[in-house]
């Protein structure tokens, strides 16, 4: 006899913890998408610095940190920005060299087509305070 009021107690706890908790709340997941503010014109890369990026150029360059050739904005503040300078300074990226900042010479980048390097150098100059 006290077996089937245990087994009967047991039956209704287990009832009792399976009641369905009223889940279907209407959740009003109100979709108030927040109009995106800033349009991303400011945050658009210069297609040089994109270039730059798939380049070596990061292991011997750095904007505004020495590594081993000297900074972007170093190179910008030297140079006009001008046609000629452009010119000249992408030759040089594809060429290699040394002597301008040191003995430590610029790799050639033989691969690099012209108009790349002269992006490239677009990308440099615009640094120019
Ligand atoms: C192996 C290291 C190394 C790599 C890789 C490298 N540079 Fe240089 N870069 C230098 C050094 C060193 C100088 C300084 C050369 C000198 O004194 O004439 C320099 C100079 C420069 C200059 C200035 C040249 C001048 O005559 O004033 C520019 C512009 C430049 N690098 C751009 C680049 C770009 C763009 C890339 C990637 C395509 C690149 N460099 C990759 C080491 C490197």
């Amino acid at each position: 006899m006290k077996n089937t009021l245990f087994i009967l107690a047991c039956f209704i706890s287990v009832l009792a913890s399976c009641g369905s908790p009223e889940s279907s709340s209407t959740s009003t997941t109100a979709t108030t998408e927040s109009t995106p503010a800033a349009t991303s014109s400011s945050t658009e890369k210069h297609p040089g610095e994109r270039l730059i990026a798939t380049s070596d150029c990061i292991g011997c360059h750095n904007k505004v940190t020495k590594v081993i050739g000297p900074t972007y904005e170093e190179i910008a503040a030297k140079y006009a920005n001008d046609d000629a300078t452009i010119e000249k300074l992408a030759a040089k990226i594809i060429e290699g060299g040394k002597g301008v900042w040191g003995e430590v010479p610029m790799t050639p980048h033989a691969t690099l087509s012209k108009d790349d390097a002269k992006e490239m150098v677009r990308y440099i100059l615009s640094l120019k305070k």
